[in-house]
């Protein structure tokens, strides 16, 4: 089977292209490779824009999933309007022309950050979504979009992720367990802005076996799917993170809590996931940190601006170079 990965090159992608291989998948990337290329020589690369892609280009392939955007609220609100246009409008595009074009499914990366602020209760996928800010708003839009053109010869299905953490070759340490990693071994302090707050957080490991569950799922399967790995509170989560740093690296570190307001709250149920798509994580925070130790040496450069994707949003906005081309190592 021929897979198309749009945004590919991120940091999801690049932690699911060399899975994809290992099962014998070809896979194909498309990318402006914001942060550089990180995957495997045996992938296809196609370096273009999402909107330039053709109905000719997309006939080779069976299946395309959406990876691409702005992914995260500080690059949302820093420009709402590209926000609306790489996040809104770019998964309808892509999958308009894929349906257009015979291929048979689409896979589109959501958030459970579409749940926006809810009150302590546990979130499936029948309950009504209702986020306030520009990324939750646009994942949503860009969802809707997809969704509607599903149809008996078109597949569409939605992963709602929840936060993802751990070690891919295209790092970040600007999601809520990698940073506080970051912050635990550099300087010996993890801060926790609101201890209350209810955060799914979903290991790397998790989420690309989740996008594995679904491109392999039957054919006609369509549908939304709320994937993690857990449910927990961000207290709890700084406590875990500083508990498996001291036990793995002996050092011990500071918890700094703070009572900040917060404006997304959610905790999702995943049995939909569990019973449709056989999707079963077994990656807890713990876990995450032991993957991230485990390849520490590999993102040590901790000020790297490519881990911090409003970072490199900023550098690439002031050369007015979001939409060209990057020279790609
Ligand atoms: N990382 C998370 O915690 C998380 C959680 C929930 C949902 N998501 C969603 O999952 C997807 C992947 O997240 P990630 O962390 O891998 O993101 P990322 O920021 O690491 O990667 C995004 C990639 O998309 C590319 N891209 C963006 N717009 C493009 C366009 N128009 N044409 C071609 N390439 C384009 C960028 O160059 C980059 O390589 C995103 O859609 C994000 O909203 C992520």
């Amino acid at each position: 089977m021929k897979i198309l990965i749009a945004g590919g090159a991120g940091y999801l992608g690049s932690a699911l292209v060399p899975k994809l291989l290992d099962r014998g998948y070809e896979v194909d990337v498309v990318d402006l490779f914001w942060f550089g290329n990180h995957l495997p020589a045996e992938t296809g690369i196609i370096h273009k824009d999402i909107f330039d892609l053709t109905e000719q280009d997309l006939a080779p392939y069976q299946q395309v999933v959406f990876l691409a955007g702005l992914s995260n609220d500080p690059m949302a609100e820093y420009s709402p309007s590209e926000n609306f246009i790489f996040n809104a409008a770019a998964p309808a595009y892509l999958a308009y022309v894929a349906k257009k074009a015979g291929v048979k499914r689409c896979v589109y990366a959501s958030s459970c950050s579409v749940y926006g602020y809810t009150d302590n209760e546990l979130f499936d996928e029948t309950r009504p979504v209702s986020s306030s800010y520009p990324y939750g708003i646009s994942k949503l839009q860009g969802e809707q979009a997809v969704m509607n053109l599903m149809d008996d010869s078109f597949s569409v299905i939605s992963l709602r992720k929840g936060t993802v953490s751990g070690y891919s070759p295209r790092m970040r340490l600007d999601l809520i367990v990698n940073t506080m990693f970051k912050n635990g071994v550099r300087n010996r302090e993890i801060t926790v802005n609101n201890p209350s707050i209810w955060r799914p957080i979903i290991s790397i490991e998790d989420a690309t076996n989740a996008y594995i569950r679904a491109i392999e799922a039957s054919e006609k399967l369509s549908g939304i799917f709320n994937v993690a790995s857990g449910n927990y509170t961000v207290g709890e989560v700084g406590d875990l993170v500083k508990m498996a740093i001291e036990e793995e690296l002996g050092i011990s570190v500071r918890l700094t809590i703070h009572h900040k307001k917060d404006f997304r709250n959610y905790k999702v149920s995943i049995q939909k996931a569990e019973n449709v798509l056989s999707f079963h994580p077994n990656h807890d925070v713990k876990a995450i940190v032991k993957n991230l130790i485990v390849n520490m040496e590999k993102f040590g450069d901790w000020d790297n601006p490519q881990y911090y994707n409003i970072e490199t949003l900023k550098l690439l906005s002031a050369k007015n170079a979001l939409r060209t081309l990057a020279e790609v190592a």
